[in-house]
């Protein structure tokens, strides 16, 4: 539970992890402030977004210094927000930004397993070092099953607190199709595929 004080930014809110996040970090009770495109600007109020920034329209590095730091920061954008979205966090306080998008698997790829182990450890360590020292917490997620976390999501979903945003359903012959959907990018929500009513 956050108090609403708690100010969290999520950078890349219309897609498929934007769309619960900004929902959950709501239910939770945080002040939240989503960054999109402008067409997403109605969907992220629907959601419960208190301040929507269209990252399109100007420089999003200096409309987000307009408004007051951040506690939390949720990057699903990655590449070079992450160069300056940590100076919007407040300073020795806890403050934390955590990206999503993060090279392990590119490192697994193209050096291997146990080079692309040393490479991540190596630039996760010395990325956490470098914003420790200047206030504030640098992590990568990755998304693992939790059963608690889901029986907690599904409380929030019973309750109507949380909606799953659905941009299609594909039927499970359609999975390719699918697929080209998701590389078209512009997400709103989730792409489902339909196991159950096969066609
Ligand atoms: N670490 C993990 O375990 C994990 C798990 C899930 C996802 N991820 C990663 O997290 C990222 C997001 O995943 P997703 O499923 O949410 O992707 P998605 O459904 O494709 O959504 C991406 C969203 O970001 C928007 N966007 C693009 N550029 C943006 C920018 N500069 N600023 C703000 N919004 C922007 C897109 O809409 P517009 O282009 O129309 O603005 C789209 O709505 C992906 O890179 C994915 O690989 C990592």
């Amino acid at each position: 539970m956050f108090i609403f004080s708690y100010r969290v930014l999520i950078l890349g809110a219309s897609g498929g992890v934007g769309t619960f996040a900004v929902q959950l970090v709501k239910a939770w009770g945080a002040h939240v402030t989503a960054v999109c495109s402008h067409d997403a600007s109605t969907l992220m109020k629907k959601l419960g977004a208190d301040d929507v920034i269209d990252y399109k329209s100007g420089n999003l590095e200096q409309q987000l210094k307009t408004l007051p730091l951040f506690d939390f920061i949720l990057d699903s954008v990655g590449g070079s927000t992450e160069r300056w979205a940590l100076d919007l966090l407040k300073k020795w306080s806890g403050a934390t930004y955590v990206t999503l998008v993060t090279p392990f698997l590119i490192n697994m790829d193209k050096l291997g397993v146990a080079d692309g182990m040393l490479q991540t450890g190596v630039t996760i360590g010395s990325k956490t070092v470098k914003h420790l020292l200047k206030g504030v917490h640098y992590r990568w997620a990755f998304f693992m099953p939790s059963g608690p976390s889901l029986d907690e999501i599904a409380q929030l979903v019973d309750s109507g607190k949380v909606q799953p945003v659905i941009q299609e359903v594909f039927p499970f012959s359609e999975v390719p199709k699918a697929f080209l959907k998701l590389e078209e990018g512009h997400a709103r929500g989730k792409t489902v595929i339909d196991v159950i009513n096969k066609k």
